[in-house]
Formats: C-alpha cells, structure tokens, sequence
C-alpha cells in the first residue's frame, strides 16, 4: 500500500475588478494589440483598496472546501504560496486559518514566486505521505498589483490579483501509476540568476520596492526549463510527454505555454490556458487555471496531469498528477 496526496477539492476567487489592456492605453505607450501579440493577455483583475492577499486566499479556500464538502475543521495543515503577504509577519497562511475559523492544524507560506504552488504542493506532499497530515488545504493567492511600477509598460501590462486553492487528502493507492493524486515532483532554482526577476525593495532593506524583469532573458529560459523539469518528473515514474491528457502550465505568456508545449510534443488541445483573463497571476496562476479548467469540463477524474511553473530565483518545477 502506497500513501497517496489525492485532490478532495478545488476552487478559486478573482477580484470583481476587471482592466482591460486598452485601459492601460490612457497612461501608457502600449496598445491592447501589444499586450495580446506579445503576451496573449487581453484583461486581468485587480483587487479593490483593502481587499488583501489572505482576503482572496480564504475565498478561495472556502471554495475548495464547499467543492469537497468539507469544512475547516477536517483541515490539519494549511499552506499558501504567496511572494505578496498582506504583512511581513504573521504569515498569509496564518491569517487565512483564522479567517476560516480554523482552530487546529498549522498554517504557513511557502515563497517561490511564480513556482511558488509547485513548490507547496511538493510540500503538502511530503507531509501526507510521510503520514505527519491526512488533509492539507494548498493555496496560491497574490496581489501583484501592489508590486507593479505603473510606469513601467514591460512588466504593469502582465501581471494581476488572484487565488485558488486545492485540498490534498491522503488515500491508500497501489503504488504504481494508475493511483489518483500526486505520482511525481521535480523541483529546482538557480539563485545566479536573481537580476533578471526581482522585486528592488523588502523588509530588510526598509523599502517596499517594485517588480523588474528582464522579459527577454525571463524568456529564454522559461521554455527551455519548464520542458526540462516536466520531462524529468515524467521520466521518474517512467512517462513522457505523449502519456499525459493536460498540461496546466504557470500563465505567463502565451507564446511560452505554446512553446514548452511543442517541446513536449503535445498539441494545445492538451492544454489548459486562461492567461487571456488572469494574466500572470504568480502563484495563483496554477490553481486558478485547474479550477477554471476543472469547471469549463477540460479536467476530469483519471486524468493525467503535468503542472509546471518558473519564477524569480530563478526557481522552477513540475508536479505529475492524476486528478
Ligand atoms: O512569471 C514569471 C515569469 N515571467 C515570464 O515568463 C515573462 C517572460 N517574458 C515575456 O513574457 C516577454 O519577454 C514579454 C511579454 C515581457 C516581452 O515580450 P518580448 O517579445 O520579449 O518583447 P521585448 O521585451 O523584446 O520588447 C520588444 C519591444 C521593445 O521595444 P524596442 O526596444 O524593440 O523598440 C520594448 O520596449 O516592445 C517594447 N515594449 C512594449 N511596447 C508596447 C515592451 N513593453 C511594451 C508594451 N507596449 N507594454
């Protein structure tokens, strides 16, 4: 008998708040002709003044719990993948424990940026088949829009606000890849490359500071290494590319979800894509796109499933999952 991380539910919450790329004509030298030929964004939402990280990770929360049938009581760990907490300290997670009146447990953020769900997932992975948790409620939540240099038109243009969430509950499988639930992990980061994505403030510093990229180089690596990391968590459980029914990659850009998808020598049909709404939404992005992809009826029970997702760090990684 194999200890098995299985998805019990999942949900997600978007701030009411839509903009449009042709809003960002009126302060800025882009077009919304730009925005979707470069990236394949056309809108994203933002939070409203005082609607915070943790706001949107316990709306998320509360509907992955509704879509489980669950309540928070039957949640002994609770994980939120954010770089955008609503305060240095106490952590997101903490917070959205007491917002759902969740009393038992432990709570705390993982911080890998973009990668950061990949990351909490193999997290809430290791504590169930270890055997330290039986139900793990796994968020991505942000507000990148707090981050954003409204100056800047290489990095305002593609970022936005959001949440999902996903609970992982330990279930006996048998061990080989017919189980549901997490089969394999592959995790990396090249802290070498910290000048090409960064936030230029923090605590330490006493500044707050804005989001810089260097889009191009970001490029350049995120194609190469999100084929890579899926390629090597396949490879551990003996798959490969053409095994699987979805890729749900990180919504960065278009033009890189198409490009790590030729590499895997999987068509788009086999991808979930919602970067046209959301725009880069860090760590939510993932969960809001199983969510969304859950609900459009793209995402079934048994299907086999890759997540991959590259942020600043660099740090990237993949999970193998069936759903
Ligand atoms: O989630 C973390 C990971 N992040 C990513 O994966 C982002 C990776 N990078 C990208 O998605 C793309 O590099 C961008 C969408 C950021 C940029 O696309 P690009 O095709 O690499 O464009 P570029 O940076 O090479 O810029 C091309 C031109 C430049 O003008 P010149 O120098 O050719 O005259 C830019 O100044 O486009 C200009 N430009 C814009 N023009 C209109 C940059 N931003 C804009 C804009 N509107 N918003």
């Amino acid at each position: 008998m194999t200890k098995r991380a299985v998805v019990a539910g999942i949900g997600h919450y978007l701030p009411e708040r839509v903009v449009p790329n042709s809003e960002f004509e009126k302060s800025l030298d882009t077009s919304d002709e730009w925005i979707r030929a470069r990236s394949g964004i056309e809108r994203r939402h933002f939070a409203a003044e005082g609607q915070t990280t943790s706001n949107l990770a316990t709306q998320a929360a509360q509907a992955a719990l509704d879509d489980a049938g669950l309540t928070p009581d039957d949640l002994d760990a609770l994980i939120v993948a954010t770089s955008t907490a609503d305060l240095t300290f106490p952590s997101a997670a903490t917070m959205v424990q007491a917002q759902l009146g969740m009393r038992q447990g432990f709570a705390f953020d993982v911080q890998a940026v973009c990668a950061g769900f990949v990351f909490a997932m193999a997290n809430a992975n290791a504590l169930i088949v270890s055997g330290q948790v039986k139900r793990v409620m796994v968020i991505g939540a942000e507000t990148f829009s707090r981050i954003m240099d409204w100056t800047d038109r290489s990095t305002c243009v593609l970022f936005g606000d959001g949440a999902g969430a996903m609970i992982l509950e330990a279930q006996d499988g048998t061990g080989d890849n017919a189980d549901r639930g997490i089969l394999s992990v592959d995790l990396n980061s090249d802290g070498n490359y910290r000048d090409i994505l960064y936030v230029d403030g923090g605590v330490s510093t006493n500044t707050t500071g804005y989001l810089r990229m260097e889009g191009k180089e970001v490029f350049r690596h995120a194609i190469e290494k999100l084929a890579a990391t899926a390629a090597t968590a396949l490879g551990k459980i003996g798959l490969s590319g053409s095994d699987i029914d979805w890729i749900v990659p990180h919504q960065a850009n278009i033009r890189i979800i198409q490009g790590t998808a030729r590499k895997m020598g999987l068509s788009m049909d086999n991808v979930v894509v919602t970067v046209q709404d959301h725009g880069n939404t860090s760590a939510a992005s993932i969960p809001l796109a199983l969510s969304v992809g859950k609900a459009r009826g793209q995402i079934k029970t048994g299907d086999l499933l890759v997540t991959e997702a590259i942020g600043g760090g660099l740090a990237w990684g993949s999970v193998v999952l069936r759903w």
